[in-house]
């Protein structure tokens, strides 16, 4: 599969059987919020992990030295924890184009905590760059991740950055993923 996806997205899911768009994420989609959104609540999903296994040609590096980025992983009995957002059909334009580089659109259940703890329970959507891009770079040790990605910044800043900013986002919705803080521990004996 190509890296760039916006094509795939616009073509393949149409959201006109939402009454409802729930935008649930977990990466740079919890810090960086360049979207208009009619509301957000803090959310997980099941049977996901967090993983920085993804290469960044556009954003946190180059295609010649590509960063390294949040996908999904499959895993049964995980829990991933984000920030889920109520958007309009519209905004896809502008996300598509955001997450161009590896990630396709899937649907998934997400489970909203509102304000008094409650968990409601909607269909959303989730963008995940799967082995099948060609932008993939796969499983490492944190301590290697957090060596790569020490070494690489984009056209958005320095790889490290983006890091730092989930660990601190996620910290502030309190949430511990210990690949995130094994990965910012490591980074922190290097930069
Ligand atoms: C997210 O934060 O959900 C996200 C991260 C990278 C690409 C697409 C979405």
């Amino acid at each position: 599969m190509l890296a760039n996806t916006v094509a795939q997205n616009q073509s393949r899911q149409t959201l006109e059987h939402y009454d409802e768009i729930w935008l649930f994420g977990y990466g740079s989609l919890i810090y960086k919020v360049d979207f208009p959104y009619l509301e957000k609540c803090p959310a997980y999903i099941l049977g996901w992990q967090r993983r920085f296994w993804q290469g960044s040609h556009d954003h946190r590096g180059t295609p010649e030295n590509p960063g390294r980025v949040a996908t999904l992983i499959a895993q049964a009995g995980s829990r991933c924890d984000g920030m889920a957002y109520r958007v309009t059909a519209e905004e896809f334009i502008h996300l598509d184009h955001r997450e161009k580089n590896g990630y396709l659109r899937h649907e998934v259940p997400v489970f909203l905590i509102n304000e008094s703890g409650q968990q409601v329970k909607k269909l959303g959507i989730i963008y995940i760059a799967d082995e099948e891009n060609s932008a993939y770079l796969g499983e490492d040790s944190e301590e290697a991740i957090a060596a790569h990605i020490a070494n690489c910044r984009g056209p958005s800043g320095e790889n490290s950055e983006y890091l730092i900013m989930l660990d601190e986002a996620l910290a502030e919705l309190g949430v511990v993923d210990p690949h995130i803080s094994q990965i910012r521990w490591h980074l922190s004996n290097l930069i």
